[in-house]
């Protein structure tokens, strides 16, 4: 295992034993050592692929079809995928910290299966469909598209039950995540580009509410310059070295 300077860290353990929260907020790049691309970059969702076309509520009311091709394509790899370590050793750290949340920006459910609970899906559940009509929700289709899934209750088209582009996060999943983000005592980053709005502006929250910001990612982005800590490797390597680090330290 690659060893991290994990210090400063566990010197805020005392302040989460007592009790004060530990938030983390995941992005696609938690996921890609489970097999799942991450959205920017080379070999992203968003290369050679325009967000506009695929993930806004105008591209679904152009060409459904299209819409639900990606997102199918998207379940099909999940289907295959499995928790990795880091999303293992997350759920690991909830069952040794009194307080812990995790907030997500990835649709893929792979947090719940590595056994998290406490869980909130900013932008939703690639699992589920919506009815278009009646809001009705239901699991996520199996066979290839098309045909396009209908409602089961009105038999209106289904969409994917993600949040898109220009459309606002669940008021009761947002409020409690920013709340969360207000009264942690440490914030982590972890995977995330940190460039879409609003989940970008929760580690500013939280620094302003005086949390430490630690960032896990391979790469530089802007979240940076808030952070008290970086670590600028992959989440697979850095959160099980904290986890243990974690086992050893807690009684
Ligand atoms: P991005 O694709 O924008 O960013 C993924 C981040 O993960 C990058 O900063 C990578 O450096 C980092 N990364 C890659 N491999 C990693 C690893 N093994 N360990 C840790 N980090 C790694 O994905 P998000 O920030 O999640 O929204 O994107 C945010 C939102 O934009 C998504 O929820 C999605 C997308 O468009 C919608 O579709 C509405």
């Amino acid at each position: 295992m690659r060893e991290f300077d994990l210090t400063p860290l566990l010197d805020l353990l005392p302040e989460l034993l007592a009790g004060r929260p530990l938030v983390v907020l995941t992005g696609a790049g938690i996921s890609a050592e489970s097999g799942l691309p991450t959205f920017r970059g080379p070999g992203g969702m968003w290369e050679g692929n325009r967000p506009e076309d695929l993930a806004t509520p105008e591209a679904f009311a152009r060409d459904p079809e299209k819409v639900w091709r990606f997102y199918a394509w998207r379940l099909e790899k999940l289907r295959a995928a499995k928790p990795n370590e880091g999303h293992l050793a997350l759920a690991r750290m909830e069952r040794l910290l009194p307080r812990m949340t995790i907030v997500t920006q990835n649709v893929d459910g792979l947090h719940a299966a590595a056994g998290s609970r406490n869980i909130l899906e900013l932008h939703g559940t690639l699992l589920a469909a919506r009815c278009t009509a009646c809001d009705r929700r239901f699991p996520a289709p199996e066979s290839p598209i098309p045909p396009l899934p209908r409602c089961g209750a009105c038999g209106v088209l289904l969409r994917p039950d993600v949040v898109w582009f220009g459309e606002a996060l669940s008021p009761v999943t947002w409020s409690a995540a920013s709340r969360a983000a207000e009264e942690c005592a440490v914030f982590f980053v972890v995977g995330t580009s940190s460039v879409v709005a609003p989940a970008s502006s929760l580690a500013l929250l939280a620094a302003r509410g005086g949390a430490y910001v630690f960032e896990i990612n391979p790469e530089e982005t802007p979240l940076a310059p808030l952070a008290a800590g970086v670590f600028r490797a992959r989440a697979a390597e850095v959160l099980p070295a904290i986890a243990a680090a974690l086992v050893r330290k807690i009684p």
